[in-house]
């Protein structure tokens, strides 16, 4: 696996794939892997010949006080994980290539990106759809595949590539789970043993109530979701919300293909996780 750090490599040899005729695969994160991240490289092969991961803790997705100097970092794990996993790439930029100092210019996506996570985090999509919108300009990819684990900001992503007309097709993944349903997360690794133990109550409350949300509204079903998560050991909740599998938009039943989003707090460690509702619950 060639591992390249500048701009001009990793454009060079995606470039030249391309020209070769190879089909070429992106694969963002921000490193701290597990299967959850390794299962997009299998996915996208089924699409291209090629695959390149990058590795970069944007700076810009972070608010002051949130955890960028803390966010785990496992370097030399990673590169060995993604060469295993037959990744043909990994780009792993220096933070001073990418932000010149009067770096100024943000992409903002309305509406899909100002509610749920937004409500909490405002700053968050926008960091994520300038570094996205950067990567792909960079690398200039065929695809590229992002987890539906992160349920906006996929729908975030899909809105700006298509606003902005970049040439790329995105592709999303499905979530991987810990056996006891945990979504995989880098930050699980904030958990103490007893939030780790408790932390599967979020799966379960969201499956609960996707099987409740086909006979009754989610005015009702909502407020129980809360109050499950609270007796089981969440500290705070910041949303759950039944909503539109592909606007987001907030619905009171679950009529039409849907999605339940929620984020909720065990201990300091903020937790996300979505489930299918509606028609395509079994998807
Ligand atoms: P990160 O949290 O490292 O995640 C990288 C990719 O892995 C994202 O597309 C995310 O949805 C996916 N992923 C994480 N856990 C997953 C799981 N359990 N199952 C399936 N996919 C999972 O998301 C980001 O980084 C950043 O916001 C990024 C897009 C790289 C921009 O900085």
């Amino acid at each position: 696996m060639l591992v390249v750090e500048t701009k001009n490599e990793v454009r060079s040899l995606v470039d030249s794939w391309r020209e070769a005729g190879e089909r070429v695969a992106l694969v963002p994160t921000m490193g701290a892997l597990h299967e959850g991240h390794l299962s997009l490289v299998d996915v996208v092969r089924a699409h291209a010949t090629r695959v390149v991961a990058t590795i970069f803790v944007n700076p810009l997705q972070f608010a002051p006080g949130e955890d960028f100097d803390t966010y785990p970092r496992d370097f030399e794990g990673d590169l060995s994980k993604l060469k295993k996993r037959g990744c043909d790439a990994c780009f792993t930029p220096e933070r001073a290539s990418l932000f010149a100092d009067d770096f100024s210019t943000t992409v903002s996506v309305a509406g899909v990106g100002e509610n749920h996570c937004a409500l909490t985090r405002p700053h968050f999509f926008d960091g994520v759809a300038t570094i996205v919108t950067k990567l792909l300009m960079i690398t200039r990819p065929d695809i590229a595949v992002f987890g539906e684990k992160d349920f906006q900001q996929l729908a975030v992503i899909r809105r700006f590539v298509r606003d902005l007309d970049i040439d790329v097709e995105i592709v999303g993944a499905p979530i991987v789970r810990e056996s006891d349903g945990l979504a995989m997360s880098s930050r699980n690794l904030y958990l103490s043993g007893s939030e780790r133990a408790a932390a599967p109550a979020l799966f379960k409350a969201l499956s609960a109530a996707a099987d409740a949300a086909r006979n009754a509204l989610w005015a009702d079903i909502g407020v129980q979701v809360e109050a499950d998560l609270r007796a089981a050991g969440f500290s705070k909740v910041d949303y759950v919300h039944l909503v539109d599998r592909d606007s987001l938009v907030d619905i009171d039943r679950a009529d039409r293909p849907a999605r339940i989003l929620a984020a909720a707090w065990m201990g300091e460690t903020r937790l996300i996780d979505n489930v299918a509702a509606g028609p395509t619950r079994n998807d």
